[in-house]
């Protein structure tokens, strides 16, 4: 009962979310997804995105406070995402996290988007494993992050944080990868799911996609980053000429292939960061995690090298409030220092 209830808010892309725990219990996590209204572009669009933060705001803060059966003046503490992510979306999550927590006199945390995505697995698996390296695949992000500590502090100092890069996609995400190779293939968005389930009844090394980033020259300078850009422009290629050909593509082949790309190289550079590291846990997040095909990758590897993998379950792993509020809560537990209301949205935050 003494563990802190808090409220955390999550605008960075195309969710409203409101999560509400309770220290590491999940009480509530309301969602509103303005997805649909983007299908028709094939991608996010800022402004419309905005726009559906601002009317699902208030909805979805009183749909998870009902859920969870507590009142505002229950809460001990406010955290919101503050970046990264689109800018003006952001910028309604901060809003409406401020006006609470001046409202109700509770401290505020800003949390980073990418640090909540690990913390989220503490709601499902219980203490984080510190240290880890998380590997974080979505539609906006593909990133490998070394986390002593994920309320980002460690001993203080720049090389000490508690959160550190070690690699990021250098063009595309992962998750926009599949995306944007599932419309080539005719799928409907967002794709991954799509091709996740079209790959089960084709044969992945049926076409032999480029890995990329994985040279022994590009290895010197990007051991850590990833490149999907190039293996999206393949998969075009291959199908147009498929087209032009007059035979007819085979879907399940393609996708299963491009699948196995994606995930070799995605598997490969995690599991070599944990080991540089010395790192025995692993832990994947973003809406990718949910691949079938990612995480038997991992789990079938990591057991070779002795290490632990841990995903949390689909409905965690997208953009939630859950995260948010979870890492709002192991800031109240480890005594953090709250932000100011002054508290900027920052499009480009760093971990
Ligand atoms: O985390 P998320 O919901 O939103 C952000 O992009 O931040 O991730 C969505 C992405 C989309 O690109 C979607 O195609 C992908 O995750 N995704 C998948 C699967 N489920 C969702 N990609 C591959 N396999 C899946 N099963
Ligand atoms: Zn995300």
């Amino acid at each position: 009962r003494d563990e802190p209830l808090v409220l955390g808010i999550e605008t960075s892309c195309d969710e409203t979310g409101v999560g509400i725990v309770r220290g590491h219990t999940l009480l509530a996590d309301a969602v509103a997804s303005s997805v649909d209204e983007h299908a028709r572009f094939g991608g996010v669009v800022p402004e419309v995105a905005s726009r559906a933060h601002l009317e699902a705001m208030v909805p979805t803060i009183e749909r998870a406070c009902e859920t969870a059966g507590v009142a505002l003046t229950d809460l001990d503490a406010i955290s919101v995402t503050n970046g990264p992510g689109l800018a003006g979306a952001l910028l309604v999550g901060v809003a409406a996290a401020k006006a609470l927590a001046l409202g109700l006199g509770k401290p505020l945390y800003g949390v980073n988007h990418l640090a909540s995505h690990v913390a989220v697995d503490q709601l499902e698996h219980g203490a984080l494993p510190e240290p880890c390296v998380a590997m974080l695949v979505s539609g906006g992000h593909s990133s490998l992050l070394r986390v002593t500590d994920v309320t980002g502090v460690g001993d203080g100092t720049p090389e000490g944080a508690g959160v550190v890069s070690m690699g990021a996609t250098i063009d595309d995400a992962a998750g926009e990868a599949f995306d944007k190779v599932a419309r080539v293939l005719g799928l409907p968005f967002p794709g991954g799911p799509h091709i996740d389930k079209a790959a089960r009844e084709g044969n992945q090394v049926a076409i032999d996609f480029p890995r990329g980033l994985t040279s022994r020259r590009d290895l010197e300078r990007h051991r850590f980053d990833y490149s999907f850009s190039g293996l999206k422009t393949a998969v075009a290629r291959w199908v147009e000429a498929r087209e032009r050909s007059g035979e007819p593509v085979p879907v399940a082949d393609v996708a299963a292939s491009f699948q196995e790309a994606v995930c070799d190289v995605l598997v490969r550079k995690a599991l070599d960061a944990a080991s540089s590291e010395g790192i025995e846990d692993l832990l994947i997040g973003g809406g990718v995690a949910a691949n079938s095909r990612l995480r038997h990758l991992a789990e079938e590897r990591a057991a070779s090298l002795g290490i632990r993998v841990r995903v949390p379950r689909p409905g965690l792993c997208t953009d939630n409030g859950a995260m948010v509020a979870a890492l709002g809560a192991e800031m109240v537990a480890r005594d953090r220092v709250p932000s100011s209301l002054d508290l900027p949205a920052d499009s480009s935050l760093p971990v």
